[in-house]
């Protein structure tokens, strides 16, 4: 008789197996004693919980923007966009996960659509966030009441906690996607949500081509004395794409005259950080730019944690585990943990900005960083 009132989940089968007892009805009895009990022995579960190395649930996928960007016009014209929902966003829900709106295990993928002239209303959570922009113009972030304007290739962090709203200044729709750590936040119950004001003042419907945050926290090594010590999140609200393609060119070039800069020889990659302490611009989140030039292919890599990229610019050829695409501009691809990914750059001169193979990604390795759980390796 069981001590507990509660119907048991515990299901057990006295199988046959490497490892495992005899089957007798003498075992079958102690496993109905288990299920009473609400206990399972580690003998039954060893493999899938203990596994040689990690055996990610989700799965190598690619979604294209093209089809994204048509769903989500037309879910433009149907759904408005308002308290309750709050976002008109769309998550990439990776078919491993069971139908979730997550891309991987910890990571959320969504592309974001505003109509001309549409806000959405201000709110904040725990849940940390960023947005960056594959194509369009003419939304205006509002963090903390600071208007920060959205452009292409820029890069848009926002630590869990804070305000934020969105406004559509212009008369076109706007795109662009959202990453955050919902499923992490969601496994680890440690999500708080706070609805703020239904309308933003006509003050933060302002336009500035710069943040004040951009004034503030954006010349390059130099650190405002007012503001001393590390902040959680970067109080830097938008990583401008001049500034990002620059570093980029620089390293090529660099590489191109036989000095060192590049991750491997026509593979440049910055990583955007926190200048308040260099680290990831979020706690959970570590985002990236890499830029593959024409021809090169990238060295086959895995490591603990999981990846979502997006094409930003150019085409080529991604391999992630046993799965192959070709990719253009806007494509979205997963790379679940442990999973090696390898890129090649077929980009043309046509269809890029730079003649290379833009790659803006992001992960969860700050999360295994901090737990001294990260372990990358190449697999050549
Ligand atoms: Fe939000």
């Amino acid at each position: 008789m069981s001590i507990s009132n509660v119907t048991s989940p515990v299901q057990l089968r006295a199988e046959e197996g490497p490892g495992q007892p005899v089957p007798t009805p003498e075992l079958e009895e102690l496993y109905r004693g288990f299920e009473r009990e609400l206990l399972v022995p580690l003998w039954t579960e060893i493999g899938d919980l203990m596994p040689l190395h990690p055996q990610s649930k989700a799965r190598p996928h690619l979604w294209r923007w093209r089809h994204l960007l048509e769903l989500a016009d037309r879910a433009g014209q149907l759904v408005p966009v308002g308290r309750g929902g709050e976002r008109r966003a769309i998550a990439l829900a990776n078919p491993g996960l069971g139908g979730k709106p997550y891309a991987t295990p910890t990571l959320w993928a969504a592309i974001q659509y505003l109509m001309p002239g549409e806000d959405a209303p201000e709110h904040r959570h725990t849940q940390n966030a960023f947005r960056f922009v594959v194509e369009g113009e003419g939304v205006w972030t509002v963090v903390g009441r600071d208007p920060v304007p959205m452009n292409r290739g820029d890069f848009l962090p926002q630590a869990g906690w804070n305000w934020h709203a969105h406004h559509n200044a212009t008369d076109r729709p706007m795109a662009w996607i959202d990453g955050l750590d919902i499923p992490f936040q969601y496994a680890n119950e440690s999500q708080f949500f706070e609805f703020g004001r239904d309308a933003i003042s006509d003050a933060e419907k302002t336009t500035p081509q710069r943040s004040r945050s951009q004034r503030l926290w954006g010349h390059p090594g130099l650190r405002p004395v007012s503001q001393p010590g590390p902040r959680q999140g970067s109080p830097l609200l938008a990583y401008r794409w001049a500034d990002t393609d620059a570093a980029l060119t620089d390293q090529l070039e660099l590489d191109h005259e036989g000095f060192p800069g590049v991750v491997e020889p026509g593979h440049a990659a910055v990583r955007y950080t926190n200048p308040s302490d260099a680290g990831d611009v979020l706690p959970t989140i570590r985002t990236e730019m890499h830029r593959v030039a024409r021809g090169t292919q990238t060295t086959p890599t895995r490591e603990v944690g999981s990846s979502v990229y997006q094409v930003f610019d150019g085409s080529g050829v991604v391999s992630v585990g046993d799965s192959s695409w070709s990719v253009t501009r806007g494509d979205l691809f997963v790379v679940p943990s442990w999973h090696s990914l390898s890129v090649k750059s077929e980009a043309g001169g046509s269809d890029s900005d730079s003649g290379a193979l833009d790659l803006f990604r992001f992960s969860d390795a700050p999360v295994f960083e901090k737990l001294g759980l990260h372990r990358v390796e190449t697999t050549a």
